[in-house]
């Protein structure tokens, strides 16, 4: 799914490097992305679902995605008035496949001369299906509910404002859904020989939902004595981030949580050209860097294809091919170090290269089998 915007250009580039690579796949393109939206009114059609339950897994470029009412005024003519309601078809695969674990390793690869530091190398587990994504949200805000909720005498004061002029998001986070994702952060740390997990949250403002996760993470910590558990709130986290990121290992947050620090762990090691990402459930994948469809840049191969190619290299190690995955991600650790080719962000002498030519570059080490 190349999806829109950039998506096209550095699915076109993760193609070259995945033939290099002699990688054994049956490709099958499905829609997903803006187009659909304007002029189908969905993003994400029947038939792209239909497609994906067939496949063992999906490789995701990017898609632009809008608020609400941006989105509405770019429905074609005969969509419009229908009550279509835009929503982004990424949050919507990772709710219908059951994603629930959004992997994010934020890695400083030498010689990048983006890196914020060359010493920090960290994973961020974010839960993918629940919290504010869960899509439980009303606009005005009906009368029953506003009823339901009074049974918080704190609700009471939104009544004067009148319910049409007020707006409201849920964030609903189970145990379970707490317990899948700090476990996974702990296992991993065990398994990678990770020192700490640091849980990052509000707990102190957000009582009920922050509260239920951070018991959660202390319960499950004292099952892994060897790995230290720290526990961080979201506002500070981003101050520690800018000043000690080298510390930190392997984060684990609730699903907006979770996104608002990986873009900060991507800003350290050399931006959202650089950070790739999985959505993975029990028995599906979809694999996706974290960056947007940047639609300025469309279709003019400028961008930073290392963040999709690295993303690749995650679906090669889900799918079980941990030879590839590391001939991919050494390859691209050589392009990274030897600076000789590079897309405009990281190239600020000379011409910078295309993203087809950065790939091109990628795959020749590939086929040479550069060591990690
Ligand atoms: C991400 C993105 C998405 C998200 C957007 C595009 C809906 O920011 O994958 O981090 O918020 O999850
Ligand atoms: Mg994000």
């Amino acid at each position: 799914m190349p999806g829109d915007g950039v998506g096209n250009d550095v699915m076109e580039a993760t193609r070259i490097v995945l033939d290099a690579l002699e990688f054994d796949a049956e490709y099958v393109p499905a829609d997903i992305g803006w187009e659909f939206w304007c002029n189908e009114g969905e993003p994400l059609p029947q038939r792209t679902i239909d497609i994906l339950k067939d496949t063992d897994c999906a490789l995701f470029g990017a898609i632009t995605s809008k608020p609400r009412d941006e989105a509405a005024e770019e429905l074609k003519p005969e969509l419009r008035d229908k009550g279509l309601v835009y929503f982004s078809p990424i949050v919507k695969l990772r709710q219908l496949f059951n994603l629930h674990t959004n992997l994010r390793p934020c890695k400083a690869y030498p010689g990048n001369p983006l890196n914020y530091r060359d010493d920090v190398d960290l994973v961020v587990f974010r839960e993918n299906t629940e919290g504010m994504y869960g899509g439980v949200e009303w606009f005005p805000l009906p009368e029953k509910i506003y009823d339901a909720l009074c049974d918080n005498p704190k609700m009471k004061k939104w009544k004067d404002k009148g319910l049409e002029n007020v707006a409201l998001s849920t964030r609903i986070m189970s145990k379970q859904g707490c317990e899948s994702i700090v476990r996974q952060a702990f296992e991993y740390a065990k398994k990678f020989n990770r020192k700490s997990v640091t849980l990052v949250e509000k707990p102190n403002v957000l009582r009920e939902t922050g509260g239920l996760i951070t018991r959660v993470f202390r319960e499950v910590q004292k099952e892994y004595p060897g790995i230290e558990a720290w526990e961080a709130n979201i506002d500070a986290i981003c101050m520690w981030m800018i000043k000690n990121p080298q510390d930190y290992d392997v984060l684990v947050a609730e699903n907006m949580f979770g996104d608002i620090v990986s873009d900060l762990c991507a800003g350290l090691v050399g931006g959202l050209g650089f950070a790739c990402a999985a959505n993975i459930g029990d028995e599906y994948a979809v694999f996706e860097p974290t960056h947007g469809s940047a639609p300025k840049y469309d279709g003019q191969y400028k961008v930073n294809p290392m963040a999709m190619l690295l993303t690749a290299k995650m679906m090669l190690d889900w799918l079980g091919e941990k030879e590839m995955a590391e001939r991919l991600e050494a390859a691209c650790a050589r392009v990274i170090e030897e600076g000789k080719v590079g897309t405009y962000d990281v190239k600020k002498d000379g011409k910078p290269n295309t993203t087809l030519e950065v790939a091109e570059e990628v795959a020749k080490y590939v086929k040479a089998g550069v060591a990690v």
